[in-house]
């Protein structure tokens, strides 16, 4: 069955108006170090006018002031901070330097580096200034990694930081009614057996938490259940090997091809005795190239809405954005991300 684009549209609305009202409802400090760039400013009066978050604008405050007036947007009431004149930047130089010391860190270093607006609200998150932050309208994918690993690391229990993007593919019966979770589309070049369970176990808790879904994982490969040997698919079955022995609660399978994974008719020759095959709602990719290739060709031929890339595995929520995105998409990532921040200070609480 073929359903319309409106059901797709509906379930896309339907989940982003659940996560800006989960949103509201807490409101969380969500830093935006690219403060000065036109695309954050119309985001960040949204984001406070609507009451999602608590959005904090980094950068010389005067450039971003005027900024704001040229493109007519009054910023009363969204805090602004210029990490050179900031009273906080001593504490954040020497806290840096503690944590990086070990690396060959060095005062002076840590200077120039912290006044950088990425590396500044970065500190801002660690030293609880601000619950979460969202970046990526003019910097790379690994510009905001590289802050996020150093400073803020993995949360307790988790080995690796990874990424989830959230498809919503119209006209499509796939998945949890066309919506499924791609992973890792964004951070790590090539995942071992180990750090591939890991990004299979977090995307699947970011299902339940974020979609509030139950996850169906599928680990995929060119290869069903035996159907090809090489060490690419070995990888990828040892890998699912290890999500069921460590989470024997979660539906995992694999290794499964595409179509056998989302596909009944295609799951009843090959994968008959799966739980997973053919129902499979997120789809875990063996490595970055196919990961991040399948899910822009499902994004540009399909006319998916891809949410994200939004970061996990961190033990406080920074995300990125694409270069290309709109105001509207760092609203919603600024929504998610506030969502992740509630979700880890419920988790911090429980243990
Ligand atoms: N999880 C946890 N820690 C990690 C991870 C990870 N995935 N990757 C690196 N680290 C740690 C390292 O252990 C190291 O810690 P330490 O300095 O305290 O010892 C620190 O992070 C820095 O590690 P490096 O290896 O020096 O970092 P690297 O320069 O390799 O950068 C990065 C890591 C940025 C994630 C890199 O792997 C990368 O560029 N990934 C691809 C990003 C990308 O281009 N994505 C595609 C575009 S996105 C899109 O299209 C939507």
């Amino acid at each position: 069955m073929v359903r319309g684009i409106y059901n797709e549209r509906r379930i896309y609305m339907e989940l982003m108006n659940k996560i800006l009202e989960v949103a509201r409802r807490d409101k969380k400090r969500i830093v935006l170090p690219e403060g000065n760039e036109e695309r954050t400013i119309m985001a960040a009066k949204n984001i406070h006018e609507e009451g999602i978050a608590f959005p904090i604008l980094i950068g010389d405050r005067e450039a971003i002031l005027n900024k704001a007036v040229q493109i007519d947007i009054d910023l009363t009431g969204i805090e602004i901070v210029d990490p050179e004149k900031s009273n906080r930047l001593d504490k954040y130089i020497q806290s840096f330097y503690e944590l990086r010391k070990a690396k060959g860190m060095t005062v002076i270093k840590a200077e120039k580096i912290v006044k950088d607006p990425l590396y500044f609200a970065t500190m801002m998150v660690k030293m609880d200034d601000a619950d979460g932050m969202v970046s990526g309208a003019v910097h790379t994918t690994g510009d905001l990694l590289r802050p996020g690993l150093q400073i803020i690391k993995t949360a307790p229990g988790v080995s690796v930081v990874s990424s989830f993007f959230i498809m919503v593919v119209p006209g499509s019966q796939y998945g949890e009614e066309g919506m499924l979770l791609f992973s890792d589309c964004a951070v790590n070049p090539n995942p071992n057996e180990d750090q591939l369970a890991a990004i299979a176990i977090a995307t699947a808790e970011t299902a339940k938490e974020i979609c509030k879904i139950e996850p169906k994982v599928a680990m995929l490969s060119f290869s069903t259940m035996g159907s090809a040997d090489n060490d690419l698919v070995t990888k990828v079955r040892n890998a699912t090997e290890k999500v069921k022995e460590l989470r024997p609660d979660l539906l995992v399978d694999g290794e499964l091809q595409l179509d056998a994974a989302i596909v009944q008719k295609v799951a009843g020759q090959k994968a008959p005795n799966s739980k997973v095959a053919g129902r499979a709602n997120v789809l875990i990719f063996p490595d970055l190239q196919s990961g991040n290739i399948g899910y822009k060709l499902v994004q540009r031929f399909a006319n998916a809405e891809a949410i994200g890339p939004i970061c996990q595995g961190f033990a406080k929520p920074i995300n990125d954005l694409s270069r290309g995105c709109s105001f509207e998409d760092i609203v919603k990532v600024v929504a998610i991300t506030a969502v992740q921040a509630q979700q880890g200070l419920k988790k911090q609480k429980e243990n």
